[in-house]
């Protein structure tokens, strides 16, 4: 049987490409299969890298959102210089603003000490937040988070991997049959390892516990001529606005666990403008550019599912569940470790067997 490339990754989504472009950086000839480009979940992000401000618990998934938001700045530099593309990558800080007091809000965070509290006379004025809503009483100031435009991102990943080489094909439907017997390859498609990074639909090809929860996400656009009312992201409760230099603002996330049901739903918006304006009134008066949807992979930990499957020819790459987008770059490296013989040492915490031996595993 002919070889069709050394690795070939299906999914073409944020992670699948991302592992494919740092393999061909890595010398190897690299085969993406993908069904839809348009399925992809990094269509359905708002990009914020916000390990802090998405309050995750002190553990590997910290520990892995952490690291990967420190590859960020080289990482999209590296993106830009091969393909002349923005991504949009903004050190811009992320503000949770509370209606309420907390008990002890000046405490600094114990795992990092650039993150502070600041009450709303401090906030206005010093940090560009004179649009918050009258009701916030302060807020917590996450210094080191920040965002990338993944639609940008992703189009430079894209650009990226085409100047590298990685071929792909679209189009393609992988069933649960093909990696039954990866002897005869993949539809016919024959390498020494493939990866599987399929996002929500993993559980279509392999029983793991990873399952579609819904965002529903809506984008408003501020005129050329005026400045935007917001210069950093404000991530409240149920609620996140990210403003993007280009004068869009992104507001998203529902989470719901309805499958993979399509479309935006009158409740899934009305609650986003409500939230959106409580926390930045200012935002009620621009026009509605956008509403879409995407589906986050999500597992019953939240960390992903990294490292190798039963099959020691397939590898696992999926279940990023809030944060895919951030994920990306650590996902790239640590995949691509894995198939140089260097295992990263978090591997171990984001292995699959986690589900089966500690009873975890979802039905
Ligand atoms: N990372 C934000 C979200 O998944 O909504």
């Amino acid at each position: 049987m002919t070889k069709a490339a050394d690795v070939i990754v299906i999914g073409g989504g944020i992670i699948g490409l991302s592992i494919a472009l740092e393999l061909r950086w890595r010398g190897l000839q690299v085969l993406v299969l993908t069904q839809d480009y348009q399925n992809a979940a990094a269509n359905a992000a708002a990009g914020m890298l916000a390990p802090q401000a998405e309050e995750i618990a002190p553990g590997a998934l910290l520990d892995l959102c952490t690291y990967s938001r420190s590859l960020y700045a080289d990482w999209t530099t590296k993106l830009t210089m091969a393909t002349g593309l923005d991504t949009g990558y903004w050190e811009c800080g992320i503000l949770a603003p509370r209606y309420v007091r907390p008990a002890f809000p000046e405490r600094n965070r114990p795992s990092d000490s650039q993150i502070t509290w600041h009450s709303r006379k401090e906030l206005v004025g010093h940090l560009p937040t004179d649009n918050l809503g009258m009701e916030v009483v302060g807020g917590y100031w996450f210094d080191t988070d920040g965002q990338v435009d993944n639609r940008a991102l992703y189009k430079s990943i894209q650009a990226a991997a085409e100047f590298a080489g990685v071929r792909v094909q679209t189009g393609v439907v992988v069933t649960a049959q093909d990696l039954q017997d990866l002897s005869q390859g993949v539809n016919g498609l024959v390498a020494d390892r493939y990866i599987l990074a399929t996002g929500a639909w993993s559980q279509e090809l392999l029983p793991v516990p990873v399952v579609p929860r819904k965002g529903q996400l809506i984008a408003l656009q501020v005129p050329h001529e005026e400045d935007l009312p917001l210069n950093t992201v404000l991530f409240g409760t149920e609620i996140y606005i990210v403003p993007r230099r280009d004068g869009r603002i992104v507001i998203g996330a529902t989470s719901e666990d309805v499958g993979f049901s399509t479309g935006n739903t009158a409740e899934g918006v009305q609650g986003l403008f409500d939230r959106a304006i409580r926390l930045c009134p200012a935002l009620a008066k621009y026009p509605v550019v956008e509403q879409w949807w995407g589906f986050r992979p999500a597992t019953p930990d939240e960390l992903p599912i990294l490292g190798h499957s039963a099959d020691p020819r397939l590898i696992l790459a999926t279940g990023h569940y809030r944060n895919g987008i951030l994920l990306a770059p650590a996902t790239a490296q640590i995949i691509a470790d894995l198939l140089f013989d260097r295992p990263h040492p978090l591997l171990s915490d984001c292995d699959y067997r986690r589900f089966i031996d500690g009873n975890k595993l979802s039905s």
